[in-house]
C-alpha cells in the first residue's frame, strides 16, 4: 500500500519544480557567490534574484531578507540578535512557542534578561490585552508565533503588530508553520519574521529571517561578512534557489489550496468525531491552520496508536515527548490545560498538497479499528 503521509507540519516533500530549479546549482553552477569570476557572479546573481523575489512576496526590501539554515537559526538570530544588541532588558513571549523560541528565551534568562511567558486560552490563543499588560519600560522584544506547530492555532499577529508598533517595541513572529498564510510584513507590522523551507516544499537546511531595516542584530556566526554582516558563512545557493521557488508556489496557490485543505480537514475532523466515540478536537475550531487536525482519543495510548498506524503505512505525529523514561505531555498541551490523560491520547494529523479524500477515508477506517482494539486491551 502507498504510504499515507499526514505529517506535513514536520516535513514536506520537495516540490518537483523546486528540485528542478535547484539541481544546476549542485552540479554545474556551483560557484561561490563571493568569487569574482563569472561562475561566482552567476551564483551571486541567482541568490540576489531569490532575495528580491522573496522580498516581493513579503512586501519588504531585498536588504531586509537574510538567508539562514532554517527555522531554529532564524529564530535564534532574531531573539538573541536583538537581545545581544540591546545588552539587557525584558522579553515577552507565549507559553506555546516552539522550543526554538522557548529555549532561546530560557537561555537569555540565564544571561540576566527577564522573560514573561504569556499564558494562552484553552484554544491556544494569545490575547493582545495580556501582551499589552505585560509590557514594561524595559521591554525590548515581543516574540509570538504566527501559527502553532502542534494544535494549529493561528495567533492574532496583525493586532499584536499594531500594538507593538504603537508602543515602539520590536516584534518578531515565528512563521515557520505559516508559509501559506498572509506574509505581507507591512500589514502584519512585524519587525522580524522567521520562515523555514522544509515546511513549504523546499529542502531542509534553508530558512529566512526578515529583518526590518534599522533593527540591529548581533550575529550568531561571525565570519566573512555575508548576509549584510549578520550571518557569516558561504550561503546555501541551491537551498536559497529552492526557498524562493517554493515560497512563490505556495503563496501563488494559497487561496485555492487553503480552501481545499480546509474542506478536507473539516471533512476528516467531522468523520472522526462522528464515527469514533469519545474523540475531541484540540486547538481553535476555526482560527486554525487549514491542514491541522489534532484529536484526543480518550482511553487510548497515543504512542501505541501512532505505532499501529505507522505499521499500516499511515504517518502522523504525537503531541507528547518521551523524557527520562516517563511519557510527558507536550508543553503546548499543558499550556492549553488539557488534562494529562487527554494529552497523552492525542495525535496530530497534518495534511498536505498530496493529501486526497480517499486517503483520509482509509485513515478513518483504520482509526476506527485500531482505537477500538486498543480500548479493549486497556479495559
Ligand atoms: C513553529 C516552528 N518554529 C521553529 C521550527 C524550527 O525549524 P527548523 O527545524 O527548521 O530549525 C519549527 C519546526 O518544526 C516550527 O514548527
Amino acid at each position: 500500500m502507498k504510504p499515507i503521509y499526514l505529517d506535513h507540519a514536520a516535513s514536506t516533500p520537495v516540490d518537483p519544480w523546486v528540485l528542478k530549479a535547484m539541481l544546476p546549482f549542485f552540479t554545474t553552477k556551483y560557484g561561490n557567490p563571493r568569487s569574482v569570476h563569472a561562475m561566482g557572479r552567476e551564483a551571486h546573481d541567482v541568490v540576489e534574484d531569490a532575495r528580491k523575489r522573496i522580498a516581493g512576496i513579503l512586501h519588504a526590501a531585498p536588504e531586509e531578507i537574510i538567508f539562514t539554515s532554517g527555522g531554529t537559526e532564524s529564530v535564534s538570530l532574531a531573539i538573541k540578535g536583538v537581545a545581544m544588541a540591546k545588552g539587557r532588558g525584558h522579553l515577552i513571549t507565549s507559553s506555546i512557542e516552539h522550543p526554538a523560541v522557548l529555549e532561546t528565551c530560557k537561555y537569555l534568562e540565564t544571561k540576566g534578561f527577564s522573560v514573561t511567558y504569556i499564558p494562552v486560552d484553552r484554544y491556544g490563543l494569545v490575547s493582545a490585552k495580556a501582551v499589552e499588560k505585560a509590557i514594561r519600560r524595559d521591554t525590548i522584544l515581543i516574540t509570538i508565533m504566527y501559527a502553532n506547530n502542534e494544535i494549529g492555532t493561528i495567533e492574532p499577529i496583525a493586532a499584536l503588530g499594531r500594538l507593538t508598533r504603537a508602543r515602539g517595541i520590536l516584534f518578531h513572529t515565528d512563521a515557520c508553520q505559516a508559509g501559506s498564510l498572509e506574509l505581507d510584513v507591512r500589514k502584519l507590522k512585524v519587525d522580524l519574521l522567521t520562515l523555514n523551507g522544509s515546511k513549504i516544499h523546499a529542502p531542509k537546511g534553508v530558512g529566512v529571517l526578515y529583518r526590518k531595516l534599522g533593527v540591529e542584530l548581533i550575529p550568531l556566526f561571525h565570519g566573512g561578512g555575508q548576509e549584510f554582516g549578520v550571518r557569516g558563512g558561504t550561503v546555501n545557493v541551491p537551498g536559497i534557489v529552492g526557498m524562493a521557488k517554493a515560497l512563490e508556489l505556495v503563496q501563488k496557490n494559497k487561496d485555492k489550496e487553503n480552501a481545499r485543505l480546509r474542506q478536507l480537514g473539516d471533512y476528516f475532523i467531522g468523520k472522526i468525531l462522528k464515527s469514533i466515540p469519545r474523540t475531541t478536537l484540540n486547538g481553535h475550531p476555526t482560527q486554525r491552520l487549514p491542514n491541522n487536525v489534532h484529536i484526543s482519543f480518550a482511553g487510548v495510548d497515543a504512542e501505541a496508536l501512532l505505532h499501529h498506524l505507522s505499521a499500516q503505512g499511515i504517518y502522523v505525529s504525537m503531541g507528547s515527548a518521551c523524557s527520562a523514561q516517563e511519557i510527558q505531555m507536550s508543553p503546548v498541551l499543558k499550556a492549553i490545560r488539557l488534562p494529562k490523560a487527554k494529552g497523552l491520547s492525542s495525535l496530530r494529523f497534518s495534511l498536505g498538497k498530496e493529501t486526497r479524500k480517499e486517503e483520509l477515508e482509509k485513515v478513518v477506517k483504520v482509526l476506527q479499528m485500531v482505537v477500538e482494539s486498543l480500548r479493549k486491551v486497556a479495559r
